[in-house]
């Protein structure tokens, strides 16, 4: 699926012929840019920009303001993977009208493809209300950053018995409510291969093993943005921060010594 528009539909598609989805996040308009000429086939502006671009400690302070900044600084770069607006907490648990009203917005003024809303069969009615308004939606179960504070932490989730059915339960209930993916977060790798196998929609996997039909991954994570730790299921493909520290030291140094601006950055 190299040249075309991704759609809902190609998703599909993808799972239908095992061909793997790949995802990540971006907030802004040259990484948009640079993950779409790469060839990635969906871009999620993901909440997580409240951590990684506003520095905030958790997920729950971003804005509806501040995520469709960031969905229309992306959508503006983005030519072919399709984007998805991740929808910030409180804006769509409320009343179903106002969780209609607010993902619409993402799609009008931000310029994203779909949503994705976090929560398991509890979040369907809200889920088929969306639908209804033609607006695609993504899933999100398992570890769902947003409840953080009623989970107690970011542990794994889809251990116990309960969870497990839960689980199963609400994959099952968002394809039925018209989910077009889900998003399974930090489970263990067989369950998600169990929910991968029970439903047609793909799965798109973090933390999550091997046998979902796709992958999404923080983009700062894979970049090696920042110089802690970041979660053990992310792989680091460059350390950025060393890089761009290194730079920024030698542009200062360069200053100071009277070695830039060179002979080849001004004009007599
Ligand atoms: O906000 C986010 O980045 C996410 C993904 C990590 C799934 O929800």
């Amino acid at each position: 699926m190299d040249e075309k528009k991704i759609t809902t539909k190609t998703f599909r598609k993808m799972k239908k012929f095992g061909e793997k989805i790949s995802m990540l996040t971006a907030y802004d308009y040259p990484t948009g840019l640079i993950l779409d000429q790469a060839g990635i086939d969906s871009i999620l502006v993901g909440d997580s920009a409240g951590m990684v671009v506003l520095g905030d400690q958790n997920t729950l302070s971003i804005t509806m303001e501040n995520m469709l900044y960031h969905t229309k600084c992306v959508s503006k770069a983005v030519k072919r993977a399709l984007v998805i607006a991740d929808m910030p907490f409180l804006t769509y648990k409320i009343t179903v009208p106002e969780a209609v009203k607010n993902a619409g917005r993402f799609i009008q003024e931000g310029g994203a493809s779909a949503v994705k809303i976090e929560g398991g069969e509890e979040v369907c009615k809200i889920v088929r209300a969306m639908i209804f308004a033609d607006i695609p939606v993504m899933g999100h179960i398992g570890l769902t950053p947003q409840a953080v504070n009623k989970l107690g932490g970011y542990s794994m989730q889809g251990k116990k018995p309960e969870s497990v059915e839960y689980l199963l339960r609400s994959a099952k209930a968002l394809e039925d409510a018209g989910a077009f993916s889900i998003v399974l977060e930090n489970i263990p790798a067989l369950l998600a291969k169990e929910i991968t196998g029970k439903i047609q929609i793909p799965t798109i996997g973090i933390g999550a093993g091997p046998y979902c039909d796709g992958q999404v991954l923080v983009l700062h994570d894979i970049l090696g943005f920042y110089a802690d730790e970041s979660p053990k299921f992310a792989k680091k493909y460059i350390d950025l921060n060393k890089i761009i520290f290194n730079a920024v030291k030698q542009y200062s140094s360069e200053i100071k010594t009277k070695k830039f601006p060179s002979k080849k950055y001004f004009i007599k």
